[in-house]
């Protein structure tokens, strides 16, 4: 088929890294049966993921009935949310529109800026809010608890400076709300304020979100086709059902990782080797971190397992990581992302003919620079034992991307499967966070405020 992403694993075995640091293909088939338990466990477990491809016409239409009402209305679209209710809309703008997109009114046409400031830095929320005209500023607040402390401070604030500037009777044009339809503040506020709004499915975590509402709103109103992000999602879904584990991309890269894990690859890395796809990387680190880094397995073992993904980009990090990721320690499995196609040519100008460590360069273009420094980073690694492997999108576009999210995204819950661990929830964030409502007063939370008013005062002795 066309336009479909290739995985490519053959730098994680023996005959390429050599015994000593390289996997044998046998172990693979060792799996086999775990394997399609787990896909057995996947398929009926609660996590609703799997059905996004093939979710109804109904969301998506409202979705491109919502974009095409509003066509020219809004100079900005601004979602205000965090992790999985943020990184997903950058990396999807990221990846399918022009780099400077914001600045090329040209390329937008009549779309909407976008920005997602995900996070409650107040230098930047303040530069921002001072930056947009905000008469012409839609803002879709996503939470699927909605009660996220960082999004609801930015949308109380948002809220407060646009209705001294438009008026309370003009606040529902600028506010979108994406949560759950049944439960939380924010359905609750929406229906107050009589915003638009648009649901994330309840059995859907918010780091799995990014083809429901949550990702796929910003993306329509700017232009990303999300019929074609689904249909990659859906061919991605159709090609992982297969038994054959040498064919199916997420649930080998999967198995790959776990194994190599109890090898002592404890860090993965991701490393695309396009711009574009920088924001994905940043994307699955979030997937990957929050849904496999657990303190206890599904027995209720205390097990404290996770492999730790690190975000890379080439050929830039080549001079930041690279040199680590090749006399370090043998602790990293890079994943590189390669683009084959990116859709334009720059070629490099020969000028200088009498410098020859300048002229070689002339004639040549910044795609084959590219190019050939991914395929000698990946082969000076595997010269020296590094694991590495590579997933190839032949171009970028919404199918590919729609390929790409799915193929993580099943690989993640794989990954869970075969590491015994509930790759759904994030207990662990929840003690940090119930410290900060405790300490900002929220009602049921003292207890906590006390724990942290009475933290031990000797530890200040060692702030120098
Ligand atoms: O993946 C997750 O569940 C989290 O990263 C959430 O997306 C994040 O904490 C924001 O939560 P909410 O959408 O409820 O505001």
């Amino acid at each position: 088929m066309t336009d479909e992403i290739k995985l490519d694993v053959n730098n994680m075995f023996a005959e390429r890294l050599g015994t000593e640091h390289g996997l044998k293909r046998e172990i693979i088939e060792k799996y086999n049966d775990n394997i399609f338990q787990a896909d057995r466990n996947i398929r009926k477990s609660s996590s609703g993921f799997l059905e996004l491809p093939y979710q109804e016409e109904e969301i998506i239409n409202d979705i491109l009935d919502t974009v095409a009402s509003l066509e020219g209305k809004y100079d900005n679209f601004v979602v205000l949310g965090i992790g999985g209710s943020a990184l997903g809309n950058i990396a999807l703008q990221t990846a399918l529109n022009d780099p400077y997109y914001n600045y090329r009114s040209d390329i937008r046409k009549n779309r909407p800026r976008l920005f997602v400031p995900d996070n409650v830095d107040p230098l930047r929320l303040k530069s921002l809010l001072e930056t947009l005209d905000l008469e012409r500023t839609l803002f879709n607040v996503i939470s699927k608890s909605g009660g996220t402390a960082e999004t609801m401070s930015q949308f109380l604030i948002v809220r407060k400076i646009l209705s001294e500037k438009v008026g309370e009777d003009r606040l529902s044009k600028h506010f979108i709300a994406t949560t759950s339809r049944d439960s939380g503040y924010l359905i609750e506020i929406s229906k107050r304020e009589d915003f638009k709004t648009f649901y994330i499915p309840e059995n859907v975590g918010g780091r799995f979100s990014v083809l429901t509402p949550v990702g796929l709103l910003s993306a329509a109103f700017c232009g990303i086709d999300i019929k074609k992000l689904l249909e990659g999602a859906r061919a991605m879904e159709e090609r992982c059902r297969t038994k054959n584990i040498w064919k199916n991309p997420a649930y080998l890269n999967a198995l790959l990782n776990y194994i190599a894990y109890y090898q002592g690859k404890k860090i993965n890395v991701m490393m695309p080797y396009s711009h574009n796809l920088k924001d994905m990387a940043d994307w699955f680190r979030q997937l990957w971190a929050e849904s496999l880094g657990k303190e206890y397995d599904r027995e209720k073992n205390k097990v404290n397992i996770g492999p730790t993904p690190v975000k890379s980009l080439g050929v830039t990090d080549q001079h930041s990581q690279v040199q680590l990721y090749m006399e370090g320690p043998y602790d990293k499995i890079i994943s590189f992302l390669e683009l084959e196609d990116f859709g334009v040519q720059i070629e490099i100008p020969k000028i200088y003919d009498d410098i020859a460590g300048v002229s070689y360069l002339g004639g040549h273009s910044l795609n084959k620079l590219l190019k050939t420094e991914k395929m000698a980073t990946e082969l000076a690694l595997t010269k020296r034992g590094r694991m590495n492997k590579s997933i190839i999108l032949p171009v970028l576009n919404e199918y590919t991307i729609g390929q790409l999210i799915f193929m993580l995204e099943l690989q993640t819950a794989m990954a869970g499967e075969l590491f015994n661990i509930n790759a759904f929830n994030q207990p662990g964030v929840e003690l940090g966070k119930h410290y900060t409502y405790g300490v900002l007063g929220r009602d049921g939370f003292s207890e906590k405020a006390s724990e942290y008013n009475n933290r031990d005062p000797k530890d200040d002795n060692l702030i120098i």
